[in-house]
């Protein structure tokens, strides 16, 4: 027998196709401008990687950090198949590598965004408080290694969906569209939370970041 789950749930669930059209808007108008949407959509990716942070913390179950940092000794556990149904649920372990990772270079692609300056029409907000070697730098790393990076890792992460989906028959995207997984009964996992509370503290919390990240833009020189 199996039960219906609810594993990620909504505000993780919208963080996830926002930050997915953000990167997408983000990168199209790289190359095709104008600079001062790609920045509004690197604006966008920078609160809601703000807000997944805080959720990490005050989300549901398995949108929590402690629920998908896994050991050395999980991760190849399960890459010899042996993981229990508590480490497959949410995140697996290798996942969870991937997620943290894809967290991490976004991070570093924004906020090396925030540092550039194109030398014609557009200077990332942080730019002008930064020398001019600094600047340099970031700009070089947002072009260049930062860009790949993030290419590479995005690719690899819907490559690995894919594999899920069409080699081991697991459609990992419903889930990110439904919030739910059916699940073992005899496991007994704990569902997320996903009520009009947490959904209400969720808006509360992405509002202040896009209000931090408004105040950054805005308060440029
Ligand atoms: C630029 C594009 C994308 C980015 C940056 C991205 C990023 C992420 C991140 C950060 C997570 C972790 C979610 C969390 O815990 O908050 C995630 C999970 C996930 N993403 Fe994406 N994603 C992208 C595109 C896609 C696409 C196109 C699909 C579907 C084909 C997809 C399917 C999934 C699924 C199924 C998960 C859950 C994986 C699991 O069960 O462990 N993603 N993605
Ligand atoms: C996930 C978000 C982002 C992605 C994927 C991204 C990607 C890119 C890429 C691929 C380029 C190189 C385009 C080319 O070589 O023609 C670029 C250029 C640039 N980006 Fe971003 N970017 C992001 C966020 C940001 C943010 C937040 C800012 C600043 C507010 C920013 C400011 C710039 C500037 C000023 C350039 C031009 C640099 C130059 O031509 O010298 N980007 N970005």
């Amino acid at each position: 027998m199996s039960v219906r789950i609810r594993i990620w749930d909504l505000p993780t669930r919208l963080f996830h196709w926002l930050l997915a059209a953000a990167v997408l808007g983000s990168a199209i108008t790289s190359e095709t401008g104008p600079i001062d949407w790609h920045a509004r959509f690197g604006y966008a990716v920078l609160a809601l990687l703000g807000f997944r942070v805080l959720w990490g913390f005050a989300g549901g179950w398995w949108s929590r950090f402690s629920s998908f940092i896994y050991s050395p000794a999980s991760v190849w556990r399960h890459l010899q198949g042996r993981s229990p149904a508590a480490h497959l649920a949410g995140h697996s372990p290798l996942a969870a590598l991937s997620v943290f990772a894809l967290l991490l270079v976004l991070g570093l692609q924004v906020g090396s965004g925030l540092f550039s300056d194109d030398e014609i029409l557009f200077m990332g907000p942080l730019a002008s408080r930064a020398s001019s070697q600094t600047v340099a730098w970031m700009t070089d790393y947002h072009k260049d290694i930062g860009q790949w990076l993030l290419l590479g890792l995005v690719v690899l992460h819907i490559a690995a969906v894919l594999y899920h989906l069409l080699v081991r028959r697991d459609n990992l995207i419903s889930a990110m569209v439904s919030g739910d997984k059916l699940l073992p009964e005899a496991e007994a996992l704990p569902a997320s939370a996903d009520g009009i509370r947490q959904r209400l503290l969720a808006g509360v919390l992405m509002a202040v970041c896009v209000g931090l990240v408004a105040w950054l833009v805005l308060s440029a020189p």
